[in-house]
């Protein structure tokens, strides 16, 4: 599936805007603040119907302005659909409205049905943050992924959070003395059938992250293992659990509270044969505490890489690349990795600066000028 337009309206700092692009490679150039991440942003909002930003969508919505959209026109050569998303502060001329709203063809949709149409891959120099930052950024990270592929895991993702949220509430009203225990039975076996669904599917996902070797042109030795550090969710760990999460009223245990962590062999550790499982484990050093600022950043596209191969595996369709501002934390060779993966998909990248990019790359590429003044 390709992008092969985008119409922005009132979306960050770009009031009325239209960008095609190529469907190969892409290469928007602009100076810091001209808008690059914004027009990333919005297309990424296309794919997942969420931003890879902190805060909240409508934050998105140009400076006092009450609405913005995002129309992209997305398709194969057979066939083209339009989506389209507006976004509002809850009113649009002092009437209440949908802070989201998704339309394909024109017609409303659910974002259940909105997400996945087209499959993409985010690389942007925070995902750092998925090596050395908070375990929500790694759940994030799973769900980002997983809606795109798989519908069952939108829905079960959507009615899990709901669930978690309702046994909370009845967890706290027991507290008080104000519902009975019995109660929690039904949000124990909603939680424990919905929460499985979702650790199946990021299990299958890390472990075909854990396949995926290191490009051949790489000469490091490094080997990366991603351990999923999974929250089991099961009628006896609720059972034993049961007077703490009263007391807190919180739900002590299921997939919001999972978590990955990244591992990087022991170079010193040559031998890998009659290893045990748990020598095995014990010959890999937390990425987040030991590796240098290489070998994270390394592990991130390891596992960008992965998710590239995983979507086209799952989906049958290459995701679309979205590469913001990377270059400038490579170094040669790893640039070479990123060109050399560019020609399998559409890609999109954005650079500050064009000396990063090697004249020829230019020469196959739609380049677009972004000048960064309001229009
Ligand atoms: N809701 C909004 N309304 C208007 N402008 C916004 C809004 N949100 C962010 N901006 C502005 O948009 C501008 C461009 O931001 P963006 O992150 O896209 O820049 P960039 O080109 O990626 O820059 P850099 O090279 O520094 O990463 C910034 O000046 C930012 O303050
Ligand atoms: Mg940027």
């Amino acid at each position: 599936m390709i992008i092969s337009q985008i119409t922005l309206l009132n979306f960050r700092n770009h009031k009325k805007r239209n960008f095609s692009f190529s469907p190969d490679l892409t290469i928007v150039v602009g100076k810091n603040t001209s808008g690059k991440t914004n027009l990333m942003e919005a297309v990424y909002l296309l794919s997942t119907a969420r931003s890879f930003r902190h805060g909240r969508d409508y934050q998105t919505i140009t400076f006092n302005r009450e609405m913005a959209r995002i129309k992209g026109l997305v398709g194969t050569d057979d066939e083209t659909k339009e989506l389209e998303i507006t976004l509002t502060r809850g009113e649009v001329t002092g009437i209440k409205t949908p802070l989201k709203k998704f339309t394909i063809n024109g017609v409303s949709k659910r974002s259940i049905d909105f997400v996945g149409i087209l499959p993409s891959v985010l690389f942007w120099p925070e995902d750092m943050e998925l090596v050395t930052g908070s375990p929500t950024i790694r759940r994030h990270y799973l769900d980002s992924v997983l809606i795109q592929i798989d519908r069952e895991y939108r829905r079960t993702l959507n009615s899990y959070e709901r669930a978690l949220r309702q046994r909370n509430k009845l967890l706290e009203a027991i507290r008080e003395n104000q519902a009975d225990r019995q109660q929690l039975l039904f949000w124990d076996q909603l939680l424990i059938k919905q929460g499985n669904y979702l650790t199946g599917k990021r299990e299958e996902f890390i472990s075909s992250v854990n396949e995926t070797e290191l490009p051949a042109l790489l000469k490091t030795g490094a080997k990366y293992m991603l351990y999923y550090d999974k929250s089991i969710i099961s009628h006896l760990r609720f059972d034993q659990l049961r007077p703490a999460e009263i007391a807190s009223a919180v739900t002590l245990v299921g997939p919001h509270r999972d978590d990955m962590i990244f591992k990087i062999r022991n170079p010193d550790i040559k031998s890998e044969e009659n290893e045990t499982e748990f020598e095995n484990q014990n010959n890999y050093k937390d990425l987040s505490l030991y590796g240098s600022r290489g070998e994270q950043r390394l592990a991130v596209l390891w596992l960008k890489l992965s998710e590239l191969r995983y979507m086209q595996k799952e989906t049958g369709e290459r995701a679309v690349l979205l590469l913001d501002d990377i270059f400038s934390e490579l170094d040669h060779e790893h640039r070479e990795i990123i060109f050399k993966i560019l020609p399998d998909q559409q890609s999109i990248l954005t650079v500050t600066d064009k000396h990063l990019i090697p004249e020829e790359r230019f020469r196959q590429a739609k380049v677009i000028e972004l000048s960064g003044e309001y229009e």
